[in-house]
């Protein structure tokens, strides 16, 4: 019996054995396949080092440069999105209770390129889009005079805000001009329906005209722009609507007796900045997506 158990321990184990050659054969090749790998490691080791050496040299001698790049498009991009947030504040949360008041909605832009304009100046001038209500608001504040005797201008009155928003001032005159015929028929149905309750003045007119045809009106006035034309390039009549500003609201204030009467010196009308308060410089440097300038006539 003992001889048996032997025997059968014996083919036992002999069994085990073949069962763990089977299982380790398929093993085998497995290490073999990634052997071809390692090998050219220890001949890049060996020799041609130096050779990958300039390759990861160069890396970092690009990034030397980039983060200076990099750091300054991270601030261009923060600055443009944070102007995204800004037109977004003005849109919808100043804006909004004003543009209730308007019978033609004027948050929309309009192309120039889709609009009925006779004048060849059309090349030059800017797309239609609304300023925004606060930022008009802000530049007028810096003209402590007593509007009464001044007649705002608006050139490129667009669908009319500004001028609307203008004749919640006590002006003599509120005018706008326009060249764009359908942006005017806008400014007209607005003037015609604008809550008379909220015009302190009542005497508004647009008119529709190349604005560079159009002189200054006689008297104290407001001349205002909102980045109505692309370049310097236009031709025509008044140095206003040569200036080309762009992207900015400007309000420039001229009084009869402070121009020079007659004589070659009478067009060039002398303007000077006004500076506005620390508080309002602030305030429109945090606040407003448009640079605001108000310039005065000197004497
Ligand atoms: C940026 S929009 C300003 C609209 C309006 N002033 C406002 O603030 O809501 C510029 C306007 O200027 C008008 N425009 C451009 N060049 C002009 C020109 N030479 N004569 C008259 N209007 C012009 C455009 O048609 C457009 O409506």
């Amino acid at each position: 019996m003992d001889a048996d158990r032997l025997a059968i321990r014996g083919r036992l184990a002999e069994r085990m054995a073949q069962i763990a050659n089977k299982a380790a054969k398929p093993a085998q090749p497995q290490p073999r396949a990634p052997s071809p790998a390692p090998q050219p490691r220890p001949e890049a080791a060996a020799a041609p080092r130096p050779a990958p050496q300039p390759e990861r040299s160069e890396a970092p001698k690009a990034q030397a440069t980039p983060p200076a790049a990099a750091s300054r498009s991270r601030i261009e991009s923060l600055k443009e999105e944070y102007q995204t947030l800004l037109h977004r504040l003005h849109e919808r949360v100043f804006d909004a209770p004003r543009e209730q008041l308007f019978f033609v909605p004027t948050k929309e832009p309009a192309a120039l390129s889709g609009l009925t304009i006779a004048s060849p100046n059309r090349a030059f001038g800017h797309d239609y889009r609304p300023i925004p209500c606060k930022v008009f608001d802000w530049a007028l504040d810096q003209i402590p005079e007593d509007f009464s005797e001044f007649t705002f201008v608006d050139y490129g009155a667009g669908k009319g805000r500004a001028m609307l928003l203008a004749a919640e001032h006590p002006f003599a005159a509120v005018a706008g001009v326009e060249f764009a015929a359908e942006l005017h028929d806008n400014a007209q149905m607005n003037i015609a329906q604008y809550p008379r309750s909220n015009m302190r003045c009542r005497n508004v007119e647009c008119v529709l005209e190349d604005a560079v045809q159009v002189g200054p009106p006689e008297g104290a006035s407001v001349h205002f722009f909102f980045n109505p034309v692309r370049t310097r390039g236009v031709r025509g009549g008044s140095e206003q609507s040569r200036d080309g500003l762009s992207d900015e609201a400007a309000a420039a204030l001229s009084h009869p007796s402070r121009r020079r009467r007659g004589g070659p010196g009478r067009r060039k009308r002398r303007l000077a900045r006004v500076e506005p308060s620390q508080v309002d410089e602030l305030k429109l440097k945090l606040l407003s997506p448009h640079a605001v300038t108000v310039y005065r006539s000197l004497a």
